[in-house]
């Protein structure tokens, strides 16, 4: 017997569908609300409502638990890479040994942005937030690959467009970085792999090539896997939104590019580090940190800590809070900030009113410690952010193209403006 769910309206009884995920997950499905009862629901910030079926990722906020494609991320994190856990999100297994080989293939190959688009770069001043580049570099990309804006274009083509798009957002984001530091913009390496090549079009100098160092490599790799993709987050659901009206890739992944941007989501990673930079350097005690974030006159929130979904653990924080001491000290690195990171956490959960909002650290409370440790800039950490997400942002826009019935999204609203009010002419006002 189908489950339903009783609404009782005016003494009227409605029965709406109960869905069940494949994870047990509980919906009520709205779908046909207004037509039969004359009311929508009202969810400001979409607290409690889904709006799509996915089969992308998975979280159980309560167990701290997040897996892509039912690989849990713990594995993916110990085993595998971002190019392999990249093809895992957007083509729903992970791949055989000529389905990888053809993948990185296509990614060597597309590494290149054409050489109309360096000239883009000569128009930023050099203060230019990276993610402003980023934004509108990708958005620039459908005008080189026309064909994505076709209703026409085949699927492999936009399987190829996936490649691209995957491969130059290195290209663009390290060129966004040497644009910003004065030196010369490099061209990508053909015999390195994925993030060895971002970290030569980053930190190489044409007189001083980059020495791949496989600890960077790895840990390069474990940060983007942990960010590959996320459910239904703000950029991603921003992502799907845009492309529900059937614009292409990449201007759908440049409107997610901006959501990631905030400080409430993406933009988070570089916050935590200024936080912690601005406690050190003046020596701020953790408790007078710890009382300001709970300050409810005071602005200031403990970056870095929280989360919309989970009331648990972030399993990714707890990841790289391991990997920060393992990968620092191979690299003969003391990062003060970690040690101030660490503090900050013991105090704030041990303190009630954390413990009573159920407030852990995020993904973004110790991505930037191991960000610092690679040489990445404070103000290219949501870029990085925005590279390992892409995947999972392909992913859904794949998913939403894919699906048949999928319908432009628009959310209705609750009007509480002026009533009817007629036109004054402005001597009559
Ligand atoms: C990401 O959605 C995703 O999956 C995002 C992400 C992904 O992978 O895509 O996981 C990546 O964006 C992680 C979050 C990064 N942002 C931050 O670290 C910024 C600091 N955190 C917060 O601002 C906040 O926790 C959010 C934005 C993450 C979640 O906000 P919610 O769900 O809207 O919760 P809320 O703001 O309503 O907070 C509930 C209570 C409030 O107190 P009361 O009104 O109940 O008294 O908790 C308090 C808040 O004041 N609170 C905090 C706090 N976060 C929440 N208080 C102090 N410091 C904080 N960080």
């Amino acid at each position: 017997m189908a489950e339903v769910a009783k609404l009782i309206i005016d003494g009227k009884e409605y029965e709406l569908p109960v869905i069940t995920g494949s994870e047990g997950e509980k919906a009520i499905d709205i779908g046909k609300l207004r037509q039969v009862t004359g009311h929508i629901t009202i969810d400001p910030a979409f607290m409690n409502s889904g709006s799509c079926y996915s089969s992308i990722a998975f979280i159980d906020g309560e167990k701290g638990i997040l897996r892509y494609r039912g690989v849990p991320i713990e594995e993916l994190a110990e085993h595998s890479n971002f190019v392999e856990t990249a093809f895992l999100l957007i083509y729903g297994h992970l791949p055989t040994k000529q389905e990888r080989q053809k993948f990185s293939t296509g990614l060597t190959r597309h590494s290149i942005i054409h050489e109309d688009m360096k000239n883009f770069f000569n128009g930023y001043p050099s203060s230019a937030h990276p993610m402003a580049i980023l934004s509108a570099m990708v958005g620039a990309l459908s005008a080189y690959y026309p064909n994505v804006t076709s209703a026409d274009v085949t699927a492999e083509e936009m399987d190829e467009n996936y490649v691209r798009l995957l491969s130059k957002v290195r290209t663009i984001a390290a060129a966004s970085y040497k644009k910003s530091i004065g030196q010369p913009i490099l061209y990508p390496r053909n015999d390195l792999s994925y993030c060895a090549n971002f970290l030569h079009m980053m930190f190489a100098v044409p007189a001083e090539p980059y020495v791949v160092d496989e600890d960077v490599v790895k840990a390069l790799n474990l940060l983007l896997i942990v960010h590959a993709d996320h459910e239904q987050n703000c950029s991603t659901s921003t992502v799907r939104i845009v492309g529900s009206s059937r614009a292409n890739v990449y201007a759908s992944v440049s409107a997610g590019i901006c959501a990631l941007w905030g400080p409430l989501h993406g933009g988070a990673n570089q916050e935590v580090i200024e936080m912690l930079q601005k406690i050190h350097d003046e020596k701020i005690p953790v408790s007078k940190v710890v009382a300001d974030a709970k300050d409810k006159n005071s602005t200031f929130r403990l970056m870095g800590f929280g989360h919309r979904v989970y009331k648990n653990f972030d399993p990714r924080a707890k990841i790289l809070k391991a990997s920060c001491d393992k990968i620092l000290s191979k690299m003969g690195i003391h990062d003060p900030l970690l040690d101030i990171a660490k503090e900050l956490e013991e105090a704030a959960l041990k303190d009630s009113y954390f413990v009573e909002r159920k407030l852990y650290p995020n993904v973004d409370f110790y991505s930037g410690i191991l960000y610092r440790a690679m040489g990445v800039p404070t103000n290219m950490f949501t870029v990085m952010f925005a590279i390992g997400r892409l995947p999972g942002w392909i992913a859904h826009y794949k998913e939403l193209r894919a699906d048949a019935n999928a319908k432009i999204e628009r959310p209705r609203q609750i009007y509480t403006g002026n009533t009817l009010t007629h036109y004054v002419p402005i001597d009559k006002r």
